[in-house]
């Protein structure tokens, strides 16, 4: 694992956009997984910043998770997230887009796989919607989302009704991608990434899963790092 400490939360947001932007520019026809959640908005702003130098449009997308039971279009869904987002802002085409589905992995394969996959982490551990108790070869599934998560989540809906259950790629299916950059700011993760650190292949924090990929990389900005002592 790869860990890159940053000095404000500005250069970890754009360490990160510029993953991306360097991936997508060298290859432009890259397979690329999106998270979602608030750690992710900024990351998109700055990757739409950096847009002009490069093309976009031989990309796919892979989305990591999904509501389950929400109407295509709902506001708090992951779909109108990733339209208002990334979609739109790149001028892109839904086409180049697979969310979660029955022929997800089917589609995954077809891609020759994911090149580099983004993620946040949950207060709680979990990566994508795998929550605690996640199993390491879990492939994308309809899963149960704990009082935490939709606690968590609760003021990004528009409405009372939060979904219970969600569609997520797997960590199993996550370890496929041939990189995974990881993010963390703000001091609600420092706790999750304390643990993540301390800990090796535990269900109880699912990203601790993620150590054992040859090419993680951890961002961080200094709040999310408050709680670790790297000595670097
Ligand atoms: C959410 C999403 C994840 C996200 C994580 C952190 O529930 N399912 O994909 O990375 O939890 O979210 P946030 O960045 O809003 O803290």
């Amino acid at each position: 694992m790869r860990i890159i400490q940053c000095k404000s939360k500005s250069e970890a947001i754009e360490t990160v956009a510029s993953m991306v932007v360097e991936k997508i520019g060298s290859h432009p026809a890259s397979v690329i997984g999106l998270a979602t959640g608030r750690t992710m908005e900024p990351v998109y702003e700055e990757i739409v910043k950096q847009s002009p130098s490069v093309n976009f449009q031989k990309c796919f997308f892979f989305m990591l998770d999904e509501y389950v039971g929400l109407p295509d279009g709902h506001p708090s869904s992951f779909k109108h997230y990733i339209r208002t987002h990334v979609i739109h802002p790149l001028k892109l085409k839904e086409s180049q887009f697979a969310f979660p589905s029955s022929h997800y992995e089917e589609t995954l394969k077809e891609s020759g796989g994911v090149d580099l996959q983004l993620l946040g982490i949950g207060g709680n551990g979990h990566v994508g919607f795998n929550e605690p108790g996640s199993t390491k070869n879990s492939r994308t599934r309809v899963v149960q989302l704990t009082k935490e998560t939709i606690a968590a989540n609760k003021d990004q809906f528009v409405d009372q009704t939060i979904p219970t259950e969600a569609l997520s790629m797997g960590i199993g299916t996550i370890l496929e991608a041939k990189s995974l950059v990881m993010l963390a700011t703000g001091k609600s993760k420092a706790d999750a990434i304390k643990y993540l650190l301390n800990h090796h292949d535990d269900p109880e924090c699912p990203a601790t899963f993620l150590k054992s990929h040859p090419h993680f990389t951890l961002v961080l900005d200094p709040e999310a790092a408050s709680k670790i002592n790297l000595n670097i």
